[in-house]
């Protein structure tokens, strides 16, 4: 096939995933001696970037462990990418990745070793892997530290290298639980471009913040939740019409919605 007939493939095959439904979450509950998660309804459509935003202690991270397979639910169901997540998580794990607020990475290696490590795991090709990484290191800023042991590495540079690692298999929903905490201007500015430009070409993604104008800037939907329940849900522009006159940022908005509904 030609490159321009493999470009037209691949350029069909991932409008195929935009607008589809993604994440299908019905009546999620979960509770720790009191509901942290409480009938929670999230459907997620391919190609969006949808945040969760929410006080913390709302719930987000459970919902999320719930959603990657790391935690059970007491009840509901969760469907990825039309797979029954609780009946076969397996399947569901495939398309998907997962990086948590802290991700773990192994000190010893370096961001070329620990991507190399990373492509093994997911038995990704061994040409096709050492591309994505070099793409995804030059990316985010993180190419000329590719050879130093990640032990001496911020904050940023470690979450940059464990996002690199996350997307190695080239998921087509990835799951962010804070993920620009502790990220500097920089650091934020490529971790949101690599994050706009995997979602126009179909993929999804699915993160939580505390930090509003990380929704604000970053999410074609925000779902607010309080004490683990949906208080409000849209697009930045549709929240802010709910809250009425005179509500001017998600500051407002968010303040407004999560003090209507008592924790
Ligand atoms: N493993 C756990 N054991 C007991 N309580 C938990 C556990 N994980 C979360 N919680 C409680 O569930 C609620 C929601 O927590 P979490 O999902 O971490 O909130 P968020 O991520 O929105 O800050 C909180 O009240 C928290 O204390
Ligand atoms: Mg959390």
């Amino acid at each position: 096939m030609t490159a321009c007939g493999a470009a037209y493939r691949s350029f069909i095959g991932n409008l195929g995933q935009a607008g589809r439904r993604m994440l299908i979450v019905r009546q999620l509950c979960k509770t720790f001696g009191r509901p942290a998660v409480d009938h929670l309804d999230l459907t997620i459509a391919g190609g969006e970037i949808y945040a969760l935003l929410g006080p913390n202690g709302a719930g987000k991270t459970t919902t999320l462990r719930m959603v990657c397979g790391l935690l059970t639910p007491d009840s509901g169901s969760i469907e990825v990418a039309g797979a029954d997540a609780l009946a076969d998580p397996a399947r569901a794990k495939q398309v998907m990745a997962w990086l948590p607020d802290e991700p773990l990475l192994y000190d010893r290696l370096t961001p070329l070793e620990y991507l190399e490590f990373v492509a093994g795991l997911w038995r990704v090709p061994t040409v096709l892997a050492r591309e994505r990484a070099q793409s995804l290191l030059r990316e985010l800023g993180l190419w000329p530290h590719r050879g130093e042991p990640c032990e001496g590495f911020s904050r940023g540079m470690r979450q940059k290298t464990a996002l690199a690692g996350a997307l190695l298999h080239d998921p087509a929903l990835l799951i962010m639980d804070e993920p620009l905490s502790g990220l500097d201007a920089a650091a934020s500015r490529q971790v949101k471009d690599l994050l706009r430009a995997r979602v126009l070409t179909g993929r999804t993604v699915v993160l939580t913040t505390h930090v509003l104008e990380v929704a604000e800037r970053l999410a074609d939907r925000i779902g607010i939740i309080n004490a683990g329940r949906m208080v409000a849900e849209g697009t930045f522009v549709e929240l802010r019409d709910r809250a009425g006159s005179g509500q001017t940022t998600l500051e407002d908005v968010f303040l407004h919605l999560t003090a209507e509904q008592p924790a």
